[in-house]
């Protein structure tokens, strides 16, 4: 096989929600699980929609599972086939990467004996983003009689035990499709589907719509014989009052437009929209497949994940794949998604940026409630750009959590602005930063102005009480990430600014206005660049991760192996943080980020001393790829590629343990940038981009494509 497949070829049911996972497909406006279109028993059906926020308490808001639109079942004579049922005889799912297609074959004796051949096909289309389509061929091995094909749109959907939808009407259209419209209980946003089904090779079905409550659906008869196959193909179209006024209405005519191009058609154009995602997204690697494979399946999930058609959202932690972290935004998508997508699809990064320029609002009802002037972003980021970190973390086996990171984790702000100056540079593309971005990165330095502190016997502003990259420590002072990353944001506004009044005076002038960009604010950013306190040791190279981490608690990690969990879990909340261990690179994130602040050996002592101190194996799964990423940069390939390995498998192989929650949305990006920056070793030079690679022994090429102000490089590096 060619490392464009992601095979099953065994039905493991202990695997069912990793699988679901694994198998999730997704065109950019939705993304659907990889659950049975027949069901399951306890399988987690799931498709979630960019935006389709609804409340709940404690977590404040969540990505709302939609109505079930792949719901799909087959019944021969009255036996439905499920495969809990009766005996699989052959199985295979696969998900094609090259076209978004996921398909599952399956040979089935049922519990009476009958043997058919099932095959279900289905996509999400990329080419329309509102359309859907499933496909189940059936084949009769040793079955005479009837058999109902059922198509149906399931409006009952919950996420975990919670329903979010009220009903508010459903319909038949003609006789062969029917209509739902639901309703979310709070935020009221409507969501109209229409499905229809057609068994395309006889004129003979009988069609009969069963319009039960909520769940309408088509169903289709027709009889069979040992070696008859009938195709039945159900299309299913999609709008919500986020995207139309007529949810319901749309539906219908995007159906009927749907249907004049026939099943065919629509698969032609949905695979030939991913082929020209690939045109610009593709990594190869040789002499690697598990890598290469790796790494096509993280781009395939976020790309499918990616919005092209709405600036309004962004892709949560887990994408649209999991109910984890409840399609919460983080700065995953900063930090370790968007350099793909500034790289090979700008367009795509550019409405995540307008995200969070469209959430400002909230960011600044946040900085307000804080105390701050300027815009503060949420540590977890939904529709509106308030805080939605909840504050209490409730396992089901252990007392309340306080979850601090809402509160304290302060240095998102920095990272989206790290986001916006990175598109900037790369793209070019002057009339968003002057439009928008200016913005952004001018109202979170008024908001570090606000927030760092001075501290008198020192003489020096500090920024105290904050969490950084490692969660394992809370309520530090000094984290020198935060603090760098501050700087560097005060820094850019200031070069940002400088840039705008000489290029586009009017748009500084009214920038001016609005922010209260005044001299004296000037000179305070100046005051904090100049005096802001950036801990560094010199004599040692070191950077001491916060005040008092170097005096911390510091065995050998080597100490708590063998373990399967991670050092918190093994130490406790309060426990860990007596301890020099760290969930994931902190200040090695900060070298990694700002790579021209320190020389190589600066880099290396930090390295030596950071990595053995974090968990790398149970921490973040954000960590490993960005540690791949920095040790082939720093000249350790094939370190780097242990660390990649272990990124690689988060999702494919659930070495986490917690793939069923959705898939690691960063460390999908972070592979990339290890591949791309790290091994390959880009840089923007004088000249544009370059490479100096630096791969693994065992790769004997790598080729990529990047896109630099409008123009496509590509690289082939071979060894
Ligand atoms: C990590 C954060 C990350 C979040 C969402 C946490 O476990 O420590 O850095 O943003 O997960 O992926």
């Amino acid at each position: 096989m060619d490392n464009w497949h992601i095979l099953e070829t065994t039905f493991e049911p202990q695997a069912l929600h990793h699988k679901e996972t694994v198998f999730t497909i997704g065109n950019g406006y939705l993304g659907t699980r990889g659950a049975f279109e027949e069901g399951y028993p306890g399988a987690w059906p799931m498709t979630l929609i960019h935006g389709l926020f609804d409340d709940i308490p404690v977590a404040y808001t969540e990505l709302v599972n939609a109505p079930n639109w792949i719901d799909f079942s087959i019944a021969i004579d009255g036996e439905y086939f499920r495969l809990d049922r009766g005996e699989i005889l052959d199985y295979c799912r696969a998900l094609d990467l090259r076209t978004g297609i996921l398909t599952r074959t399956a040979r089935w004796k049922s519990p009476a004996g009958h043997v058919i051949d099932v095959a279900f096909e289905r996509f999400a289309s990329l080419d329309d983003e509102h359309l859907l389509a499933v496909r189940c061929t059936l084949t009769s091995v040793n079955f005479t009689g009837p058999v109902e094909f059922r198509a149906g749109l399931s409006g009952t959907m919950d996420n975990m035990g919670w329903m979010h939808w009220e009903w508010v009407n459903q319909k038949a259209i003609g006789d062969r499709a029917v209509a739902l419209e639901v309703r979310t209980k709070s935020t009221q946003i409507k969501l109209g589907a229409v499905a229809r089904l057609d068994v395309i090779d006889t004129p003979d079905a009988e069609y009969v719509l069963e319009m039960c409550h909520a769940n309408p659906t088509v169903v289709a008869r027709v009889t069979i014989e040992p070696g008859q196959t009938f195709t039945a193909d159900k299309l299913v179209t999609v709008f919500t009052t986020r995207d139309t006024q007529t949810p319901q209405l749309d539906a219908m005519d995007r159906l009927n437009f749907a249907l004049m191009h026939g099943y065919e058609l629509l698969r032609e154009t949905h695979a030939a929209a991913w082929e020209a995602e690939w045109e610009h997204c593709n990594v190869t690697i040789e002499g690697d497949d598990e890598a290469d494979l790796a790494l096509r399946y993280s781009l395939f999930q976020l790309l499918a994940a990616a919005p092209r058609h709405d600036d309004r959202v962004s892709i949560a932690a887990k994408a649209l794949s999991g109910f984890g972290y409840r399609g919460h935004v983080f700065w995953d998508t900063e930090i370790f998604l968007l350099p793909f997508f500034t790289h090979t699809r700008p367009e795509i990064a550019r409405n995540l940026l307008h995200y969070r320029y469209h959430t400002l609002p909230g960011a600044r009802r946040k900085a307000k409630a804080n105390g701050y002037q300027g815009a503060m972003f949420a540590w977890e980021s939904a529709a509106t750009g308030d805080e939605t970190t909840p504050r209490w973390g409730l396992p089901p086996d252990g007392d309340p959590v306080r979850i601090w990171c809402g509160d304290i984790e302060h240095h998102i702000t920095a990272d989206v602005v790290y986001a916006i100056h990175q598109y900037w540079r790369i793209t070019g593309d002057d009339a968003f930063m002057r439009d928008y971005g200016a913005e952004i990165v001018l109202d979170t330095a008024r908001f570090w102005t606000a927030r760092v502190e001075w501290e008198l016997e020192n003489e020096r502003y500090e920024i105290t009480d904050v969490i950084g990259p490692d969660e394992y420590h809370e309520h530090v002072d000094n984290n020198a990430y935060t603090n760098y990353l501050a700087r560097w944001n005060l820094q850019t506004a200031k070069a940002i600014w400088a840039w705008l009044q000489r290029e586009y005076p009017e748009q500084a002038a009214a920038l001016a206005g609005t922010l209260a960009i005044t001299p004296q604010e000037l000179a305070r950013w100046d005051d904090v660049i100049e005096k802001l306190y950036l801990p560094y040791a010199a004599e040692t190279g070191l950077i001491e991760q916060f005040e008092g981490y170097f005096d911390l608690k510091d065995p050998p990690l080597a100490e708590f192996e063998p373990r399967t969990k991670s050092l918190q879990a093994i130490l406790g909340v309060e426990g860990v943080q007596e301890y020099q261990f760290i969930k994931q690179p902190d200040v090695l994130m900060l070298l990694y980020l700002l790579d021209d602040l320190y020389d190589t050996e600066t880099a290396r002592a930090n390295w030596d001393y950071y990595t053995p101190r974090t968990d790398l194996t149970y921490g973040s799964s954000l960590g490993p790829a960005i540690q791949a990423a920095l040790c082939a940069r720093e000249g350790d390939p094939e370190e780097g590629y242990q660390h990649f390995r272990l990124a690689a498998r988060t999702d494919l192989e659930d070495v986490r343990g917690n793939a069923h929650e959705g898939i690691h949305a960063a460390t999908a990006g972070g592979l990339w940038q290890a591949a791309v920056f790290g091994f390959g070793g880009l840089r923007i030079g004088e000249n544009g981009p370059e490479v100096d690679p630096r791969l693994p022994s065992n790769w004997t090429r790598l080729k990529f494509r990047v896109i630099y102000r409008g123009e496509t490089h590509e690289f082939d590096i071979q060894s």
